[in-house]
């Protein structure tokens, strides 16, 4: 098998897009590219995925590409979890904004050296509350681990930023057969099924988390 979607058949009963409250429809996601790569993969991956969320229905997706602004290495001295509104850069407004108004995100991640690239670490230390009691699902993509390596210690990070990660993910181990030269999945089925799983528990998780946080703050 090519394509490896993460469910097994007990995943199926995560609610459907159909069958969540509509009352907070729809849903924020940002898709968030994580790779800055010169010649990288990743916006052929956030455009397949991006397609999965319109058809899937529960969310409108936001599209964030870490390459379109500045994440410096160097922090400020006060962290974001003791100062949410600690000074950033001047072209990272957009970029705090657009993880502040999301309800979910996805994080599309490829592998680099068995963890996630540097870009994603400094996209996520930058902010703290923009996280918080929210929904992540991952898509990952590299050779032939598929970026499952680089989910798990995602998933360990998020932990850290009280977000909840979900179960269910989408991986394409050697991606680069998977894909024809114009970026479409020579065979959509299975990784369409897999976005499927996944979108459905992050809406029940959004749903939920958004609710939540509507109603009170946050108690972490
Ligand atoms: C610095 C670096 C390290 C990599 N390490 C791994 C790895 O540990 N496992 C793997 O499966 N692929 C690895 N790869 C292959 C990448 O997953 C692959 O090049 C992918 O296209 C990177 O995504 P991007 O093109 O969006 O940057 C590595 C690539 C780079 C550039």
């Amino acid at each position: 098998m090519s394509v490896s979607p993460s469910s097994d058949t007990s995943s199926s009963s995560a609610s459907s897009s159909s069958s969540a409250s509509p009352s907070t429809r729809p849903l924020r996601l940002a898709v968030i590219v994580g790779s800055v790569r010169e010649g990288r993969f990743g916006p052929v991956v956030a455009r397949w995925f991006a397609e999965r969320v319109q058809d899937h229905g529960a969310f409108t997706a936001d599209v964030v590409d870490l390459a379109d602004g500045p994440l410096p290495l160097r922090l400020p001295p006060v962290p974001p979890a003791v100062d949410p509104d600690m000074p950033r850069p001047d072209g990272m407004a957009d970029l705090t904004r657009r993880l502040r108004e999301a309800d979910a995100f996805v994080v599309l991640t490829p592998e680099y050296n068995r963890s996630f690239p540097a870009s994603l670490k400094a996209a996520i230390d930058w902010h703290f509350t923009e996280w918080q009691a929210k929904p992540i699902g991952f898509v990952g993509y590299s050779g032939g681990t598929g970026g499952v390596l680089a989910i798990e210690q995602l998933k360990q990070v998020f932990g850290e930023l009280h977000a909840h990660t979900v179960r269910n993910y989408v991986s394409f181990p050697r991606y680069y057969l998977l894909f024809d030269e114009e970026g479409n999945l020579k065979q959509p089925e299975e990784p369409a099924g897999a976005a499927k799983v996944m979108l459905d528990e992050l809406a029940w998780w959004a749903d939920a988390l958004t609710a939540a946080r509507s109603e009170r703050p946050y108690a972490g």
